[in-house]
């Protein structure tokens, strides 16, 4: 009920934000998703509340259910051709309204939008699509994809990375906006709580020792060339890794399948790794980002995957737009760009 009431009160903000400013208007506010959440909030809020239900209802959800599915808020219609490439994102009212749509929601959870300038040089929004040739790049955008959470390589909030304090904590939440899903491909969605359940409880200690080797992902190999060299130490395995964090209000995860353990397999680390790969599958629930859906997945207490996408760049193929939110609150200057509101160190 909550995520109809979410969902009722974004698309009416939204609708009205687009019906009130002109489309030129629109798109320039996009530029500062800072001010424009201040502006598209009150409203959202206030049609939420008087749906029956409670901000602090919402925000207590998103920390207990990894994905929040709000469905048809925004108008997906008239669409120009899918684009081929990560960025830029086709200027147009659907694409607009996708972002305008995802801005706000991540702010009613109380997380900020933001990028990293290490991934697809800073922009704050990319195109999840199809892309050309048969490079590393284009044949895992056609892929499916294991469970994973986004920025990996970054810390979790609350805590320091382990090379170089200014790198910002990793995304809280990866946030999904659907433009077109022809065959209606599946994200997937593996609650952290419902792993952990299929786990002894010695494996589960194993996953808190920092004992394991992350690698950054692809996306941000890329930027971390272009900003600190081939040769940078960020490039390299790190060790001494923790995965699994104990919190106040339960478990945290930061994983890839990248992620490996130094020893041999047979250590108690590897095996634990395996096995929660293992339960990881078990647990997989589908979500089908539909044309006009924002689906918000916690990059906490969740991982997300994909289903094989498939078919040919361009045209009516799959596209999705992505962004992350973060609680920006405890982030220090030096974790930030001081030239822009949204993008994050490094
Ligand atoms: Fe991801």
């Amino acid at each position: 009920m909550i995520d109809a009431h979410f969902s009722a009160a974004v698309r009416s903000g939204v609708a009205q934000w687009m019906q009130t400013n002109s489309i030129e208007d629109c798109q320039k506010a996009l530029a500062d998703p800072v001010q424009l959440a201040t502006e598209l909030t009150p409203p959202v809020l206030a049609a939420m509340i008087e749906a029956g239900t409670s901000l602090h209802a919402l925000q207590e959800r998103a920390w207990i259910h990894p994905v929040i599915h709000l469905r048809n808020v925004f108008e997906a219609t008239a669409l120009p051709e899918t684009p081929s490439a990560f960025v830029p994102i086709p200027e147009h009212p659907a694409t607009i309204a996708a972002r305008a749509a995802a801005i706000v929601a991540l702010a009613m959870l109380n997380a900020q939008t933001v990028s990293y300038g290490s991934e697809n040089d800073g922009h704050l929004f990319v195109n999840l699509v199809v892309l050309p040739g048969d490079g590393d790049f284009a044949n895992k955008s056609k892929g499916d994809m294991r469970g994973h959470t986004d920025g990996v390589y970054f810390p979790i909030r609350g805590q320091e990375h382990e090379l170089e304090k200014r790198f910002a904590p990793s995304p809280d939440f990866v946030c999904l906006s659907g433009l077109r899903n022809p065959d209606s491909v599946s994200t997937t969605v593996m609650p952290l709580s419902s792993v952990l359940a299929l786990l002894s409880p010695k494996d589960v200690e194993e996953l808190t020792k920092p004992q394991y080797v992350l690698r950054p992902q692809k996306t941000f190999r890329v930027g971390f060339k272009k900003l600190f060299g081939s040769d940078c130490q960020f490039l390299k395995p790190l060790p001494g890794v923790q995965l699994l964090f104990v919190g106040d209000n339960g478990h945290w995860i930061r994983f890839s399948h990248s992620a490996a353990v130094a020893e041999d397999d047979s250590s108690p680390a590897s095996q634990a790794i395996g096995r929660f790969e293992q339960a990881c599958l078990k647990c997989a629930d589908s979500v089908v980002v539909a044309p006009g859906d924002v689906v918000i997945v916690n990059n906490r207490i969740g991982l997300h995957g994909r289903s094989e996408v498939g078919g040919e760049p361009g045209g009516t193929s799959r596209w999705l737009l992505r962004t992350y939110g973060l609680d920006v609150e405890d982030l220090s200057e030096q974790q930030r760009y001081s030239d822009s509101v949204f993008k994050l160190y490094p």
